[in-house]
């Protein structure tokens, strides 16, 4: 088995309402997007780390990436939406993929991935048949609202599971589910729509995705808690 990871990192993050794109934010002496960058790179079953950005990205160029050796690779590929900025890059890699390798999609914006989820994902999902993702059962209970912020219903949380990231699924068959199923807001959802099902991989709230202002200093205090 081959891995490959990529990592879309050329969206705007305008919910963080920041003056720079919320992969560049500092978090923890670091660029944000590092710590997603650090982690996929300490997995040595990892065999090139694919960061995507894009076209017009200022801020790549003003940091020092040297310390990830010969494991990363910029494209300037990025695109109207996220399954689009990943398509970009799977069609640039072009040949240097064969169909049965392993592609690990990850969010710039989950800083704080553990080596350990990563480890997991690739051992559980080893010879499946259709890849899959790291998830989380949703804990909370769920209301469905109408158009004034009322309940209109509770829905049950059983069986319910908040998608993360990495998503693993082989080279062709990403490709493929991206070609015919564009509209998707992450590649299980493209693999879905093609008829088939993902396998879901158990890991944990700090795997969150930093999306609001507030979620900074909670990352934060993930990674220095890991540094002890
Ligand atoms: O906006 P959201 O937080 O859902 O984005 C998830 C990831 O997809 C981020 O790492 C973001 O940079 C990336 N993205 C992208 N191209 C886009 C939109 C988002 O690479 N057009």
């Amino acid at each position: 088995n081959r891995y490959f990871a990529i990592v879309p990192a050329a969206g705007s993050g305008s919910r963080m309402g920041a003056e720079r794109p919320k992969q560049y934010l500092p978090l923890a002496g670091r660029p944000l997007i590092w710590h997603a960058l650090a982690t996929l790179c300490a997995v040595p079953e990892v065999e090139r780390v694919v960061v995507v950005i894009s076209a017009e990205d200022e801020w790549w160029v003003a940091h020092d990436w040297s310390c990830f050796d010969g494991r990363l690779q910029v494209l300037r590929a990025g695109g109207a939406t996220r399954a689009e900025t990943v398509r970009n890059a799977l069609r640039e890699l072009g040949d240097d993929l064969a169909p049965e390798d392993w592609v690990l999609v990850h969010d710039a914006a989950r800083a704080c991935l553990a080596r350990h989820h990563v480890e997991v994902l690739l051992e559980t999902l080893a010879d499946d048949p259709v890849g899959g993702l790291l998830a989380q059962p949703v804990a909370d209970t769920l209301k469905r609202s109408d158009e004034t912020g009322r309940v209109q219903q509770t829905v049950s949380r059983e069986s319910m599971w908040q998608a993360q990231t990495p998503q693993m699924f082989r080279a062709g068959l990403l490709i493929r589910a991206l070609d015919e199923k564009p509209g998707v807001t992450d590649e299980a959802g493209a693999v879905e729509a093609c008829g088939l099902a993902p396998k879901l991989v158990p890991a944990d709230a700090t795997n969150f995705k930093v999306t609001y202002p507030q979620d900074l200093a909670l990352a934060e205090l993930i990674l220095h808690s890991r540094s002890f």
